[in-house]
């Protein structure tokens, strides 16, 4: 081979490993991440490339990870992000031995593995498998799936999991590009938040492989995989729905809606660049409602109601596809760029689809969950902030209303101040110009007052009260929902002794049910329980929203027809914004906690390590 022709393919490789460079100079500085070893001005994983072996019998993911590094002149060395990993061994391209260290190990965060870079080249290639107690892995059993038959696996990478599983830079500020070989048990099939480049998979071993590639460089957090005996139901040219084959049927007509939602939100905030948005409907152990991993939106079949009437759910995940996967949160401490923006928008999307005054239950709703969790945090707790402090902390900490609600309505209080035409111009600009860029909360402040604001705008707003704040500031726009007062003319009825049959609830929705539940008083009597149990059969009910509303009011009241339910439901799903109240409620009451133990007990080994996380503190569970 001729000189010159080295020197093209050399150059040839350079420019396949630099196509996910990170924007030019007029990028702001990716904010130092204190839930990341990573140095990324040092040096920084652009690119992942896994070939994964999933073995169900020792639970482990196995194989390797080949990373492309960008590196600045004189670094020698680049630092990733493991936590439970065992490393076998790192080499070059080429298969030559590279010298690695993986320093002390720190609760939630696992330990920094540094690797001395090859002279001559950007590619580290790491062989490694993963733990079975893999905190971003759940491996499921056959009898904990819908069909009973095979296995299941599903990853959770947000907020700090994906090192758990892939060792590179897991920091949301640290986009890479992806592919992924995934070789399955023939029989399953995987999934992943990428583009599928072999839909029947390719005979390997005794398995089959999965080929997949994501082009957009994405955080690591949403590197996501799902193994099972996986269905697909087409909803749309560019959307369907992945589950279990006995659920699928049911999944596609609760989610028909995807294309109207889609063509919703690009009219509102322009092109959706992730080319499919389909959705996977989980086994009940997923300890999420949904998570926005691109292409492909993971969901709890809680969802599943039967009439369509949770599936704001899905205009969230989605609407992540602009707020958070395309402009995402700089560090954990941004977190309500993520998930307020998304918030804000997933109402905006079901008022596209529904109509103002649907809308308006929803966002009603939503501010008493922000009330509560005011109330319950205090408001003077810095945690109330919308820009938070997390450092030495788990970001899981950070995951609470406030940063959806206290947020979304940050965005709403803009909205009433500047009127929605120039608000949602705003927005799409905001997508646009920091399209594949993380986004810190003093940039989002900064550009709203160079972009939007006027001076007399912006001292109506008070934006740093709102993101550097605890508690909730008295200019917060109002929500006001008319079918709500309908609603609370009924609860007052009620209140003042009315028969629960008597009232008028034709036509309520499940959100005019919630609002109802929400609203009744603190203590009720058994008889008057009974009477409402009778009118509306809240214990038999279907739609988990209303059911955990009741339950939560069959506990507050010791109401024993509704605990054969209540086990039920604490034992036959996983969601943890269920479980945790629920646990919490049983186990403040004198009766209750033998009885959540005993719960808990048989139900622990089903659920998701997020959610035991969670409940062993609730329960302060020390095994047995
Ligand atoms: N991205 C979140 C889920 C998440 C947040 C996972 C933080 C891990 C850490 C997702 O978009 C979400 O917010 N899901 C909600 C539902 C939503 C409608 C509020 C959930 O799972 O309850
Ligand atoms: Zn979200």
């Amino acid at each position: 081979m001729t000189r010159i022709a080295l020197i093209g393919i050399v150059l040839l490789f350079q420019a396949a490993c630099e196509r996910a460079a990170p924007a030019g100079p007029a990028a702001p500085p990716v904010p130092s991440d204190p839930h990341s070893y990573a140095q990324p001005s040092e040096a920084r994983v652009t690119h992942v490339a896994l070939d994964l072996t999933a073995d169900f019998e020792t639970k482990t993911l196995a194989g390797v990870a080949k990373l492309a590094v960008e590196r600045t002149p004189g670094a020698d060395s680049v630092v990733l992000d493991v936590r439970d990993l065992s490393i076998g061994g790192v080499t070059d391209a080429r298969g030559n031995a590279l010298g690695y260290v993986i320093g002390d190990s720190a609760p939630f965060l696992g330990a920094p593995l540094s690797v001395a870079l090859p002279e001559d080249g950007d590619t580290i290639v790491i062989a490694y498998h993963t733990s079975p107690d893999a905190a971003a892995v759940q491996w499921l059993a056959p009898a904990q799936t819908a069909g009973g038959q095979a296995p299941y696996l599903f990853t959770q990478g947000q907020a700090i999991l994906t090192r758990t599983w892939i060792p590179t830079q897991d920091s949301p500020g640290i986009r890479q590009t992806y592919r992924a070989r995934i070789t399955v048990p023939r029989g399953l099939r995987a999934v992943m938040s990428a583009e599928m480049l072999t839909p029947d998979g390719v005979p390997a071993g005794d398995g089959v492989a999965y080929a997949f590639e994501m082009d957009n460089p994405i955080p690591p957090y949403l590197i996501a995989l799902a193994i099972g005996d996986l269905a697909f139901r087409e909803t749309g040219p560019r959307s369907g729905v992945w589950s279990e084959p006995s659920v699928v049927g049911r999944a596609a007509s609760e989610l028909a809606e995807l294309e109207e939602m889609m063509a919703a939100a690009e009219r509102l905030y322009g092109p959706y660049r992730w080319g499919r948005y389909d959705v996977i409907v989980l086994p009940p152990s997923f300890p999420f409602g949904g998570m926005e991993n691109p292409r492909l939106t993971f969901a709890t079949p809680t969802i599943l109601a039967g009439d369509r009437s949770l599936v704001s759910l899905i205009a969230h995940e989605l609407a992540h596809s602009w707020s958070g996967n395309l402009v995402t949160n700089a560090t954990w401490d941004d977190f309500w760029l993520n998930e307020g923006v998304t918030t804000y928008i997933e109402n905006r999307i079901m008022e596209e689809l529904r109509g103002p005054a649907y809308a308006a239950m929803l966002r009603q709703l939503g501010r008493q969950d922000l009330n509560a969790t005011i109330e319950e945090l205090g408001p003077t707790t810095p945690d109330t902030r919308l820009h938070l402090e997390l450092a030495g902390r788990d970001p899981d900490e950070g995951m609470t209303d406030i940063a959806y609600e206290k947020g979304a309505a940050f965005l709403a209080t803009i909205e009433r101040i500047v009127g929605r035409e120039r608000m949602d111009a705003f927005l799409r600009e905001y997508f646009d110009e920091f399209a594949f860029e993380p986004m810190s909360t003093e940039r989002f402040l900064e550009y709203l007052d160079e972009n939007l604001l006027t001076d007399d705008e912006a001292a109506a707003l008070r934006p740093s009260a709102w993101a550097y704040e605890p508690g909730l500031p008295d200019n917060v726009a109002p929500v006001q929902a008319d079918a709500f007062a309908r609603v609370g003319e009924q609860v007052v009825r009620f209140r003042e002794g009315a028969a629960p049959a008597s009232l008028e609830t034709t036509d309520w929705n499940t959100h005019e049910w919630l609002h109802f539940l929400r609203a009744l008083p603190d203590t009720i009597s058994t008889g008057r329980l009974e009477a409402l149990d009778r009118a509306y059969g809240f214990t038999d009910s279907g739609n988990s929203e209303i059911l955990f509303e009741w339950l939560r009011i069959a506990i507050r009241n010791r109401y024993t027809p509704a605990f054969g339910a209540l086990e039920r439901f604490l034992t036959a799903q996983g969601r943890r914004k269920f479980l945790a109240p629920l646990y919490t409620d049983l186990a403040a009451t004198d009766w209750g906690r033998a009885m959540a133990l005993d719960i808990y007990r048989r139900a622990r080994p089903t659920y998701h390590s997020i959610s035991t996380g969670t409940i062993d503190e609730i329960l302060d569970w020390r095994g047995g």
